[in-house]
């Protein structure tokens, strides 16, 4: 069995914080969002990777390299403009073959992996089996039908009138029966190879089709309240350990990770909570459920339930709070004073707010 990983697209579906950036690359718990994926997929025993890449290939090939940092083996698939999810499958058909494919998109995150997913594929082995999950927008999705039984009985993409609240998870277990459906569709009103028409294709063709209903799921929807969420759910589970340095004056309480080469000085740092390596904390207080990025700079200040991306600065500002900053942002005092700030900052922003 092989996987198919999806992280191409453009700059245009990116999300404000990430304009420099693939939106794959956006970091849970200071880690890409695709690497969760590409985790899972290994974890499942799948070595052979593809992953579609589009205008950001360079950053994908430089973070993930040739995947044996991950226990995989990649190859790139450059795919000319984002067509569809049934396109990248159509330009993979070589690196495909004949074998049984996992398709994951490389924004979606899974909570718990996919290993008893392939499990259950492999022994059950059906034409195709999707994942559902309930959510409160299903119209920023595909949506499925199922009928009494539980049988997928049609799919639609983005549906203006959605049929349920099941939405279609970005992962996608195939048989090759998936490349002539692929072959078969046209492009939707958006231009796209829709691989929710790929599917419905395989239903008409009364080929068995299969679903299976999760929860603990997450999209990179550019949704802040979510991805401080999601980040805080990944943060309960991280390995606490200090391999930087913290002085004396310090003091380190629960959950927390220290990565090599941070400095932790005259600070306080609660749990769940990681400091990313070459980052400097000093005169401060991280309160739970904070990623701070590496080669951050937080001084005299209180950061809490917040993301700071690599290579900001937060200097004499209390409270920070429910707050997603980019990179390279710089965050001073300004002289007025608020109980607390909530910011959304983009890469390289600057800003003064009151201390
Ligand atoms: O995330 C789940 C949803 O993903 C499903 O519910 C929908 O049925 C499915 O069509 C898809 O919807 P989106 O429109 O949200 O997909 P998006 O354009 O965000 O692309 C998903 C991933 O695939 C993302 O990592 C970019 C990558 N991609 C996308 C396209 C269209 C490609 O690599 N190539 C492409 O041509």
């Amino acid at each position: 069995m092989k996987a198919l990983v999806l992280s191409g697209g453009s700059g245009t579906r990116l999300r404000p914080i990430t304009h420099t950036s693939a939106k794959q690359l956006v970091p849970v718990a200071n880690k890409p969002v695709l690497f969760y994926g590409l985790e899972a997929i290994a974890d499942a025993g799948i070595s052979e990777v593809g992953i579609i890449v589009g205008d950001t290939a360079e950053e994908i090939r430089e973070a993930v390299g040739d995947g044996s940092k991950l226990g995989i083996n990649v190859t790139y698939i450059p795919q000319e403009k984002p067509l569809g999810l049934a396109h990248a499958v159509l330009i993979a058909q070589d690196f495909l073959g004949d074998d049984d494919f996992v398709m994951y998109l490389g924004d979606n995150f899974i909570v718990g992996g996919i290993t008893g997913l392939v499990e259950e594929f492999r022994s059950e082995h059906p034409d195709a089996q999707i994942l559902l999950t309930r959510v409160p927008n299903p119209t920023s999705f595909g949506v499925a039908e199922l009928d009494a039984s539980g049988r997928v009985k049609g799919l639609e993409e983005k549906p203006k009138e959605p049929k349920s609240d099941l939405a279609l998870v970005g992962v996608y277990l195939f048989t090759p029966a998936i490349h002539k459906a692929v072959r078969s569709i046209k492009p939707s009103w958006r231009g796209e190879l829709e691989i929710t028409h790929a599917i419905q294709w395989l239903i008409d063709q009364q080929q068995d089709v299969r679903s299976t209903t999760i929860s603990g799921y997450w999209k990179d929807t550019g949704n802040v309240a979510d991805m401080l969420e999601v980040n805080r759910s990944v943060l309960e589970t991280v390995e606490p350990g200090i391999e930087g340095t913290v002085d004396e004056s310090s003091e380190i309480i629960g959950r927390v990770r220290i990565d090599a080469g941070a400095e932790v000085r005259g600070s306080r740092i609660v749990g769940p909570a990681i400091i990313g390596p070459g980052s400097v904390i000093s005169d401060s207080y991280i309160g739970p459920f904070t990623s701070i990025s590496e080669d951050c700079r937080i001084d005299d200040s209180e950061v809490e339930y917040s993301i700071v991306l690599r290579e900001s600065s937060i200097s004499g500002v209390r409270r920070v709070e429910a707050s997603l900053i980019g990179r390279n942002v710089e965050v001073t005092p300004a002289p007025r004073n608020p109980a607390a700030h909530r910011l959304v900052l983009g890469d390289h922003s600057k800003v003064q707010i009151s201390s």
